[in-house]
């Protein structure tokens, strides 16, 4: 892709609605109220008796209090105003000092369903909610790998952290003490996109490995010296990034070549799985687990490396806060993009045309109809 030069606030609206969001942990709902704000709406979670989590719109149908300041009674939640009880559906089921009930009372209630240890939330239209359209982010429970992950709440346009991700050069000048080294700068990448992903895929062979993957490579597989790294980054629209990573014995098989399948058995392995959630226009919940497939037993080592990649995330979260107050000193500044930045390009593209598309729904759309599962 030749560079160009772009305005990176170009779509109408940041993000589009129609698209699963991970919206908590799954361990952060539980029978407690949980309020949080997600694409500018304001949303209260938590789980019934049974274990479903659901999730409704924050704000009391009679007058606007936050649902999430009342409390649960059973599977229902009292405003902690006037004592309007809400079922999980949103519905409302007692008025005090009235007989009836107003049938017009209720509270929107979303889309939600729980998968590879997130929430996921359906912002827009419910019956387009296709359940087997949630990112793949397996590894996050599956047993070939263990992984734990945070969130983090960044002051910024959750598209600044896709940009991050997809130029991983940035390990190069960020994240020197860790993770970067100048090959990662230097290597040369391919960028390819498909309807609703770009992927950039990089290969840096008998290079010397950064000291986080020198470390891990010596600790499983007893090995030191000169390595083949990949990193393999892949955009899914509208917020998820899946990062394949690792090392291995430099000329040990890894790199895939014409006629040979890649053997990664000697190196080690992991995924950088992240995903980002706007919560507003300038900033965004950012959901984020490191995945490995070496030493799986040493709990020691998923706490070790869960709390090594948040410190490297911290370097990202000062830069892209400050990135972002930059921009907003400088309205209307158009960027221009280096090769570098092909992976970004090709996301916000993606990012805008599904915005686009939602603009301009294609005809019948609403009538699509796919039942989910939504708590009772
Ligand atoms: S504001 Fe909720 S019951 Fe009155
Ligand atoms: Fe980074």
């Amino acid at each position: 892709m030749e560079p160009s030069s772009s305005n990176f606030s170009s779509s109408p609206s940041p993000f589009p609605l129609n698209a699963w969001y991970a919206c908590a942990y799954d361990v952060e709902v539980g029978r407690d109220l949980l309020a949080r704000t997600i694409c500018n709406q304001k949303v209260v979670m938590y789980r019934t008796l049974d274990g479903e989590v659901c999730v409704l719109a924050d704000a009391c149908w009679h007058r606007l209090l936050p649902l999430s300041m009342g409390r649960l009674e059973g599977d229902e939640l009292v405003c902690g105003y006037h004592g309007l009880h809400y079922n999980a559906r949103g519905r409302c089921t007692s008025m005090p000092s009235q007989e009836g009930v107003n049938p017009s009372a209720c509270v929107k209630s979303y889309p939600v369903l729980e998968r590879h240890r997130l929430i996921w939330i359906w912002m827009g239209e419910p019956s387009l909610a296709d359940p087997a359209s949630v990112p793949d982010l397996h590894w996050n429970h599956d047993p070939d790998w263990a992984a734990d992950g945070k969130l983090i709440h960044v002051k910024c346009d959750y598209r600044l952290v896709i940009d991050n991700l997809m130029d991983l050069t940035h390990e190069t000048y960020v994240h020197g003490s860790s993770i970067g080294n100048s090959a990662v700068a230097e290597a040369p990448f391919v960028a390819t996109h498909g309807h609703r992903t770009a992927t950039i895929t990089r290969w840096m062979e008998g290079i010397e490995a950064p000291p986080f993957w020198a470390n891990q490579l010596f600790q499983a597989r007893d090995y030191k010296g000169p390595v083949d790294r990949w990193q393999i980054i892949r955009f899914e629209a509208p917020g998820t990034v899946t990062i394949d990573v690792g090392v291995a014995p430099a000329g040990s098989g890894a790199v895939p070549k014409e006629g040979h399948a890649s053997d990664r058995s000697q190196g080690v392995n992991g995924f950088v799985l992240n995903t980002m959630t706007p919560e507003t226009d300038q900033s965004c919940h950012y959901f984020w687990a490191f995945a490995r497939n070496y030493s799986l037993t040493e709990q020691r080592l998923t706490h070790q490396l869960r709390e090594g990649v948040a410190n490297i995330f911290r370097e990202d979260e000062l830069v892209l806060e400050a990135q972002q107050q930059a921009i907003n000193a400088n309205p209307g500044h158009r960027f221009y993009n280096l090769n570098i930045d092909a992976g970004a390009m090709w996301a916000r593209r993606l990012i805008d045309k599904m915005v686009d598309e939602e603009s301009t729904p294609a005809p019948h759309q609403s009538q699509r109809s796919i039942v989910i599962k939504q708590a009772a």
